[in-house]
């Protein structure tokens, strides 16, 4: 695999405060190098003889090869954030910033404080859209290799001192004001319409159980503090059970091999919740027994571990 360079994004001559000596500098010492040094890296990675060298060998440049890959894409985004006027949010990222962080200038405070506080050492602080969230988040990194995993960064701020140095000095509050003037929303924009567009990662998928509706175990916790009456039933294997040290609080143990027997005992007028070990197979088949006699059921999507991975209440089983 060649990388190759990407021209600059911005117009250098019309940024407010940051002179084309500065971007020209970064674009091509800083970004280029990473470039350049991100394909000899890469074929050197390619040329290995696998079985020969040691994993060691491997593992160093392969981490090297990721740190440089992400240097160059954020360095791309970080000039495609510039040549803005700064101020002027249009309305869909706008909407999405208020969304996510309460408002626009929260947003900024929030975005400015995680910059200053970089203040002596590297990273960048970048605005990431999460697709399996649907939401952004600003974040930052104390070098390369941080990034959201699945996230898609929409604006970068480049907090090296590379960066700024030759123009601001130590004076990074100043070199922050003068990105934050700069940022081209409309560019954001965009780059945050396309990443709406990227799905969720897939959702656990059950076809069989496609009609049985399903209840997540926050979901039950809140019905449970809200004073809510609900039944829950904990229909674990015997076998499993057997063996099994808790139980959810609030729930009582029944054998799903016997629910005929025992659905008698339970009340129509009140929602039925039913979980196995991990939430597919069992406590979906009594729900749908259960619904099929006429209960208001649902399943407890992940099971007791679910509830336990969340820190639910359980009791001594036994
Ligand atoms: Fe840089």
């Amino acid at each position: 695999m060649k990388y190759r360079i990407a021209p600059l994004f911005c117009r250098p001559w019309t940024l407010n405060g940051m002179s084309p000596r500065l971007i020209e500098s970064h674009y091509e010492h800083n970004y280029g190098a990473a470039l350049n040094r991100l394909n000899s890296v890469t074929s050197e990675l390619e040329a290995l003889n696998v079985k020969t060298t040691s994993a060691q060998a491997i593992s160093r440049l392969s981490l090297e090869q990721s740190t440089l890959l992400n240097s160059t894409l954020l360095h791309e985004l970080y000039f495609a954030s510039l040549g803005g006027d700064g101020r002027n949010v249009p309305d869909t990222i706008a909407s999405a910033l208020t969304r996510d962080f309460g408002s626009v200038d929260r947003w900024r405070h929030e975005f400015v404080a995680l910059a200053e506080v970089l203040t002596g050492d590297a990273g960048w602080i970048l605005v990431t859209f999460v697709p399996r969230d649907g939401r952004l988040i600003n974040h930052s990194t104390s070098d390369y290799s941080e990034s959201i995993a699945g996230g898609i960064p929409i604006l970068a701020l480049d907090m090296y001192e590379h960066a700024y140095h030759i123009e601001y000095g130590a004076n990074t509050t100043a070199y922050i004001a003068a990105f934050m003037r700069n940022i081209h929303w409309e560019a954001v924009e965009a780059r945050y319409t396309d990443a709406m567009t990227v799905s969720r990662p897939r959702a656990l998928d059950q076809p069989e159980f496609k009609d049985v509706p399903s209840i997540t175990p926050e979901e039950v916790q809140e019905m449970l503090s809200s004073g809510q009456r609900v039944q829950i039933i904990d229909t674990r294997p015997r076998h499993y059970s057997t063996r099994a040290q808790d139980i959810v609080d609030g729930a009582v143990w029944r054998d799903p091999e016997r629910i005929e027997e025992w659905m008698a005992s339970l009340s129509k007028d009140e929602p039925v919740v039913t979980f196995c070990v991990y939430g597919f197979h069992i406590g979906c088949q009594s729900a749908a027994a259960l619904r099929k006699a006429g209960f208001d059921a649902r399943y407890m999507a992940g099971g007791h571990y679910a509830w336990k991975a969340i820190k639910g209440p359980v009791k001594l089983f036994g």
